[in-house]
C-alpha cells in the first residue's frame, strides 16, 4: 500500500516506517522535526517536512502523496508537560489531528491508524485493563488522545474512514538502526541506560510509596517493533476499532532498573524521590482483542529482550541521532 506516516521521524514512527518498508509498502513521512530527527527517517521513504497545524500544508502533502492509508503518530506525548501546558496538547493533538483528517477526507483516504494511549483510561478500576474499561483520563495528554478517538468515530460514521486506534502501553526497545532519542528525556529506560553509559550520575525513582509490592510504579513495556507489526496488520481491509497493545505483564521501576543492570553489566545508581504528578500506580494491558481480531503476537515479550535492544542501540549511538 501507499502509506503516509505522520511523526515518522519520531521514536515509534521511525521503526514503524522501517517495518512498513520491509513488508513492501511505499511510505511518505510527514514530520515537523520538533521532536523527530531527519536521520531517523529510513532513506527508502519519501520525506516532507511540515506541520499539520497548517491546514494548507497538510492538505497539499496528502494530495501530493495520494496515500491509500494514513498512520498518525505525530503528537505531543509528555504527561507532565501536559499538566502545565494543556493548550499545546489540545491544539496539536486534537485540532491538528482534525486538519489531518480533513485532508484525508478531501483526498479520499479510506484507512486511518491512530496512536492512542492507555493514558485515556486514567486510574483503572481493574487490572489487567481491557478495552471496555471506562475512559477517565487524569491528564490533558490522555484527554487529548481520548478526544481524538471520539473525533475518529464520528469521521468513520460520517465520512466512512475506516480507522484502527491503538492504545499503547509503554513503548520501549529499539531496532538495529532506529532507537529512542528525545531531546529532553523523561522516559524510564533511556534514563537508566544513560547512567549505565556514564552520561548521568543517577536515575531518580519517582515514588516509593505506591500500593505495589516494592512501592514503585508498575508499567507494561512493549517493544516498538511489536507495536509496528500491529500497525501493519491494521492496514488490512475491514479492520477497525480500538485495541490495547501491551504484553500483559507489569514491571516495577525497581525491576526495570535491575533488568538494565543485568543487561548492561554496569552498576546503576538509583535515588529515591517524591512521586511525579499524574502517574497512575499500575498500568498493565489485557491485549487479547488484538491477538484474536488482528492476529497480533508480540515477538519480543520479555523485558530483558526489550532492554537488550535498547542497550545495543544506545551503545552504538551514545549521543543519539546527530540532528
Ligand atoms: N520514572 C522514574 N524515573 C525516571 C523516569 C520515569 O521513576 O527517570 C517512572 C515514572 O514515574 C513511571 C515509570 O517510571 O512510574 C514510567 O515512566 P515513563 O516516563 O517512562 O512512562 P509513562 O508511563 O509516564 O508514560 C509513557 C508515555 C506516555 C504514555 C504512557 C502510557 O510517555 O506517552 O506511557 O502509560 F501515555
Amino acid at each position: 500500500m501507499n502509506v503516509f506516516v505522520t511523526g515518522g521521524a519520531g521514536y515509534i514512527g521511525s521503526v514503524c516506517v522501517e517495518e512498513l518498508l520491509e513488508a513492501g509498502h511505499t511510505v511518505t513521512v510527514f514530520d515537523n522535526l520538533c521532536e523527530g530527527h531527519r536521520s531517523a527517517v529510513d532513506p527508502r521513504a519519501g520525506f516532507v517536512q511540515g506541520d499539520f497545524n497548517d491546514r494548507q500544508a497538510i492538505a497539499d502533502a496528502i494530495a501530493a502523496a495520494r496515500p491509500e492509508a494514513v498512520i498518525h503518530f505525530a503528537a505531543h506525548a509528555l504527561v507532565g508537560e501536559s499538566m502545565t501546558n494543556p493548550s499545546k496538547y489540545f491544539r496539536n493533538n486534537v485540532a491538528g489531528g482534525v486538519n489531518l483528517l480533513d485532508a484525508c477526507v478531501a483526498s479520499g483516504v479510506r484507512k486511518f491508524v491512530f496512536s492512542s494511549t492507555c493514558a485515556t483510561y486514567g486510574i483503572p478500576e481493574k487490572m489487567p485493563m481491557d478495552e471496555s474499561l471506562p475512559q477517565k483520563p487524569v491528564n490533558p495528554y490522555g484527554e487529548s488522545k481520548l478526544m481524538f478517538e471520539k473525533v475518529l468515530s464520528w469521521y468513520r460514521e460520517i465520512h466512512r474512514i475506516e480507522f484502527v486506534a491503538f492504545r499503547y502501553f509503554n513503548a520501549a526497545g529499539a531496532s538495529a538502526r532506529f532507537g529512542e532519542h528525545h531531546r529532553i528525556e523523561t522516559h524510564l529506560i533511556p534514563n537508566i541506560l544513560k547512567v549505565a553509559l556514564g552520561q548521568k550520575e543517577q536515575v531518580d525513582i519517582f515514588g516509593t510509596d505506591y500500593p505495589t509490592p516494592d512501592g514503585t510504579c508498575i508499567r507494561d513495556y512493549i517493544h516498538i517493533a511489536d507495536l509496528a507489526q500491529a500497525h501493519i496488520l491494521a492496514l488490512e481491509p475491514g479492520k477497525t476499532g480500538f485495541y490495547n497493545l501491551g504484553n500483559g505483564e507489569g514491571f516495577s521501576v525497581r525491576q526495570v532498573i535491575e533488568s538494565c543492570q543485568r543487561i548492561s553489566g554496569r552498576p546503576i545508581r538509583a535515588v529515591e524521590k517524591d512521586r511525579r504528578p499524574g502517574d497512575p500506580p499500575r498500568l498493565v494491558a489485557a491485549a487479547q482483542k488484538a491477538y484474536t481480531e488482528l492476529g497480533w503476537k508480540p515477538r519480543f515479550p520479555k523485558l530483558d529482550q526489550i532492554v537488550q535492544t535498547a542497550w545495543d542501540w544506545h551503545v552504538k549511538h551514545p549521543s543519539g541521532y546527530a540532528d
